[in-house]
């Protein structure tokens, strides 16, 4: 019997075979993914992920695919998708939770409209909840880390655990979720402050504005590289004539050099190529080595 077939006995939820991961990442591209799942309850993903451990299969967990580049060939074993009560908020002033697929800007409305302030600066960037938790996403107003009271997760093995904010190990664009691979995000509970909802929803949208000034509109995963201490990957790529450069469909954007876009007709290894071209362009230029942002997944 496959692994699918398997799985279906035990979870109540959506399992797909070879199902193309172009249409679960905002790049667009991505090649099938062996088994995909979509869970929606916490319980039924510790006992997934019991099965998965006992058979001995890989696996990974996906968001909202929006900072995600999997390869042209795809993803070898279960790709999980959590949804369900993975996507519920529930505002108790001045505490919050959220599912880890909620989407963190949804989460910063919602604790505007409470009055309560803390989630403005993560609330402008895209993405869900548990991808912002593992990124410790933010801008200079603020980083999600900074207001995450517990995690809940679920590990490796199965078991359900909830870790303080002193076990999460926010860095600057980093924590403990980034090199610990046997945990899962399921929820977070973050505690806020009192804060002025009209204010802070004005400031919210002001950034969302400016940001899709700033930022292009086509398929893209964001941000392709992360800032160097103290400077910007967008101003170095641009600095070292990055701009407009092209591999088959992937294109260094016109409007913000940290951006690598899909023009609809690009692989994969388009993507990854331009972007590999493009560190070596800013080490040449700069003696800079820009690291990666978005997560690469699947076989290369
Ligand atoms: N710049 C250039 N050329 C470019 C792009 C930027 O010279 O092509 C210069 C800008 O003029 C500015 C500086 O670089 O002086 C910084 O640019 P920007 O304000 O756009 O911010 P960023 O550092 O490039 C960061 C986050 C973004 C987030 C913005 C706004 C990182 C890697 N990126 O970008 O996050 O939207 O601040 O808050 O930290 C993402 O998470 O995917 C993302 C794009």
């Amino acid at each position: 019997m496959s692994a699918a077939e398997d799985i279906r006995r035990l979870v109540v939820a959506a399992v797909l075979e070879n199902e193309p991961m172009s249409g679960h990442t905002t790049l667009g591209v991505g090649g099938p993914a062996d088994v995909f799942i979509e869970v929606g309850t916490e319980d039924d993903l510790a006992a997934l992920m019991g099965f998965i451990s006992r058979a001995g299969l890989p696996w990974m967990v996906i968001g909202d695919g929006a900072n995600l580049l999997v390869s042209d060939k795809g993803i070898r074993g279960v790709v999980i998708s959590l949804a369900g009560e993975f996507e519920k908020v529930d505002v108790r002033p001045p505490i919050v939770r959220a599912g880890a697929s909620a989407r963190i800007s949804a989460v910063a409305d919602a604790a505007a409209e409470n009055d309560l302030s803390g989630l403005e600066g993560v609330g402008t960037v895209p993405g869900t909840v548990g991808g912002a938790v593992v990124m410790n996403a933010g801008t200079h107003r603020g980083y999600i880390g900074e207001v995450v009271e517990n995690v809940s997760v679920v590990t490796e093995a199965g078991e359900k655990r909830l870790l303080l904010h002193e076990e999460c190990g926010f860095t600057y664009r980093g924590s403990r979720f980034q090199t610990d691979h046997s945990l899962i995000i399921a929820g977070v509970t973050f505690h806020l402050r009192p804060g002025d909802g009209a204010a802070i929803q004005r400031h919210l949208e002001e950034v969302r504005r400016r940001r899709v000034e700033s930022q292009p509109q086509g398929k893209s995963a964001g941000c392709f590289f992360k800032n160097p201490p103290n400077d910007s990957a967008g101003r170095l790529i641009e600095s070292a004539g990055g701009k407009g450069l092209r591999e088959g469909g992937a294109v260094v954007s016109d409007i913000h050099a940290n951006f690598i876009i899909n023009d609809g007709s690009a692989t994969a290894a388009d993507l990854r190529s331009l972007a590999e071209r493009v560190r070596r362009l800013v080490r040449e230029k700069h003696g800079v080595e820009l690291e990666y942002e978005v997560r690469i997944a699947g076989e290369w």
